[in-house]
């Protein structure tokens, strides 16, 4: 590893502490260098607190001359807070070490030119792919607009999630479940069928572990017949809404900022997003068993006639958690 990449890696640990609080902002670490010693280090602790590198820079008490490593290109607008550039200039940084442009068009390359318009050294690019990986979702969302969409389902070795009356307790063991609480941790909301709300009675929470709790967003055509079942799990605060089509889900993330969403089921909501083509990967927990044809698939009829019609999707990884495995897939 270079002496550039061992800050950069510094960076991502940094940067990963804001996961949970920062989202829909991406998660970026900053660390400040001096002959080959860190002087100080920051992190985007929270949504609209002050950005990694101000956090660094609050930090030291001189910072004249020295190196700034940050994981992704520094801000150059003024939102809710000031522009990093400025701080950066003013704290009178030598050189600036990213790994990733900025694909938000209020920065795109423009923060670097401005910084060498003043004078400072730019290095970007370096270790970009695991820049990429820490911030995909955020990424995704400022590139398209979109949500960055996850779908995990709990499934036997014959693909069902469910046994005709409705039982899924439990498909897998309890720590595949516990990793599930981790995953949720990293999105903005977590979706479910109507079905789903009556039948299991989830909770969807973080079940403890610190951030904050994702929106519970609840895919029915008819709300009304949740009027009188207020005392349901998911109903438990007011961080819920319900959307009644796939147009209107979109519509909602578009206008209140939701970058991630992590879709866990049943069968009818997986299926509705397996044809929406919003899918970005699926987390697919396997416990070892079969129960035959009768019960409830993951995904239900697609009216695809031909096998050149199906949905394909690259394996990413393959993780074994003792009493079931998890495929990781994403969209081709
Ligand atoms: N093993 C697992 O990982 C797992 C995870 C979750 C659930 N489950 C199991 O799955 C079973 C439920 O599955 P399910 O397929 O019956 O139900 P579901 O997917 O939870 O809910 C289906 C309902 O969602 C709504 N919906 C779906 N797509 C929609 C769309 N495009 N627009 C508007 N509304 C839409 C409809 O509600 P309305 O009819 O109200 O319009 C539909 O009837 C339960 O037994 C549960 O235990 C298993």
């Amino acid at each position: 590893m270079s002496e550039l990449e061992k800050y950069l890696d510094r960076t991502f640990e940094l940067a990963i502490k804001g996961k949970g609080f920062v989202s829909p902002n991406p998660m970026v670490g900053a660390v400040i260098v001096r002959d080959g010693q860190i002087i100080s280090e920051g992190w985007h602790k929270e949504f609209g607190g002050p950005h990694a590198e101000v956090d660094a820079l609050s930090r030291c008490k001189d910072a004249r001359g020295a190196t700034l490593y940050v994981n992704l290109a520094p801000c150059c607008h003024v939102g809710k807070t000031g522009a990093c550039t400025d701080a950066i200039i003013s704290a009178g940084i030598k050189k600036v070490v990213y790994s990733n442009s900025d694909p938000n068009p209020l920065v795109a390359d423009k923060s670097k030119q401005i910084l060498e318009d003043n004078g400072i050294e730019v290095t970007s690019g370096i270790l970009e792919n695991r820049g990429f990986e820490l911030n995909r979702k955020y990424f995704h969302w400022i590139k398209t607009n979109q949500p960055y969409v996850t779908i995990k389902a709990a499934l036997t070795l014959d693909g069902k999630i469910a046994t005709s009356s409705y039982q899924s307790k439990w498909i897998t063991g309890p720590s595949s479940r516990g990793f599930v609480h981790q995953l949720r941790k990293g999105y903005d909301a977590i979706l479910v069928g109507a079905n789903t709300v009556l039948y299991d009675d989830p909770n969807l929470g973080l079940h403890g572990l610190s951030g904050r709790e994702p929106l519970r967003i609840i895919l029915t055509s008819n709300k009304d017949k949740f009027h009188d079942l207020k005392d349901l799990t998911v109903f438990r605060d007011s961080n819920y809404v319900f959307v009644d089509s796939i147009q209107h889900f979109e519509e909602y993330c578009s206008n209140n900022a939701i970058s991630s969403v992590f879709v866990e089921g049943g069968s009818g909501v997986i299926t509705s997003f397996i044809k929406s083509g919003l899918v970005n990967d699926l987390y697919m927990f396997y416990g070892p068993k079969i129960i035959g044809s009768e019960h409830i698939s993951v995904v239900s009829e697609l009216g695809l006639p031909r096998l050149d019609d199906a949905y394909n999707f690259n394996i990413e990884s393959v993780v074994n958690f003792g009493d079931s495995f998890m495929v990781k897939l994403s969209s081709k």
